[in-house]
């Protein structure tokens, strides 16, 4: 008796087996080369920026965006993405119509870019080092910053160039837990990984640090610190302990960065300061 029972559950399984091996074999072979490509390779690579947890940081990312601008806000207007990755949030901003520049400073992560968008239109790429001086990428209605000034070695140089770009930016980064709105700290040695920098280093500015600079370029800075943002370790409502933790990729906040045109001659003060919390 029992042992029927272990037959009959057996060939249960087998024969699960079978149709989902008949299945996958299908939709294999059913699959342009260019598909099993990208397919195989988020099946079966983990590093850097093919990390599963970024699909659903990226989710949480993207819901902020729809929620500061909506979804018709994007169509007929020009966005850059600096430090895009594989260009996914790009990608879904071009397919709301919006006509997308995505930059980063790996080839390797823009090929799989373009393999991987290759069917949205209104998108481009560009190779480029966002560290230091970079090639002029023209003015735009979004600057879209995500999870790159934490990779960068001269803070300072890149977001003045940023300002250059738009007066309307949305703004991500790692920081340190520090009041100071002069507090940042340079980490000189980091894994050469595809989703991290360029140059093997890490900056961990204040929260401060990046308000104090975005106010002085004449900008309205929005703290997004709501934790609808949270996915995984990565947090955006930490409360402030001022202890200078650098708190590894967790600590991060996000801005909407806002100035009127001509706002930037206005606002040169280097005395401006935003309050701590
Ligand atoms: C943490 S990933 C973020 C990817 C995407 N923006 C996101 O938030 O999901 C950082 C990206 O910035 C790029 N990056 C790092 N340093 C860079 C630099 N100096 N110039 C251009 N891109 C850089 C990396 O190649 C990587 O694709």
């Amino acid at each position: 008796m029992l042992l029927r029972r272990f037959r009959t559950l057996c060939d249960v399984v087998l024969d699960t087996t079978r149709k989902v091996a008949r299945l996958e074999a299908a939709s294999y072979s059913a699959m342009s080369p260019i598909e099993r490509h990208i397919a195989l390779q988020i099946a079966s690579r983990k590093d850097g920026v093919f990390q599963p947890s970024y699909d659903a940081w990226r989710v949480t990312r993207i819901n902020k965006l729809l929620a500061l601008y909506g979804v018709e806000w994007f169509a007929g207007k020009r966005v850059i993405e600096l430090g895009c990755g594989h260009a996914d949030i790009g990608a879904f901003l071009a397919e709301l119509g919006a006509d997308v520049l995505c930059v980063d400073g790996r080839e390797e992560n823009i090929t799989f870019a373009k393999l991987k968008h290759r069917k949205v239109g209104r998108i481009d790429y560009l190779v480029a080092d966002l560290d230091g001086i970079f090639p002029a990428l023209g003015r735009c209605d979004l600057l879209v910053h995500f999870g790159l000034l934490y990779h960068l070695r001269d803070v300072d140089a890149h977001l003045a160039q940023c300002w250059e770009l738009a007066d309307e930016i949305v703004l991500e980064t790692v920081v340190c837990d520090s009041l100071d709105p002069n507090k940042i700290v340079y980490l000189d040695r980091d894994v050469p990984v595809n989703s991290r920098g360029l140059h093997g280093v890490q900056n961990r500015p204040s929260p401060f640090y990046v308000e104090r600079l975005a106010t002085a370029a004449g900008y309205e800075v929005e703290r997004c610190f709501t934790g609808d943002l949270n996915s995984g370790t990565f947090l955006y409502d930490w409360p402030h302990k001022d202890n200078g933790d650098l708190g590894g990729f967790s600590h991060r906040r996000m801005w909407r960065l806002h100035r009127s045109s001509g706002a930037a001659i206005l606002s040169q003060d280097p005395n401006l300061r935003v309050a701590a919390e």
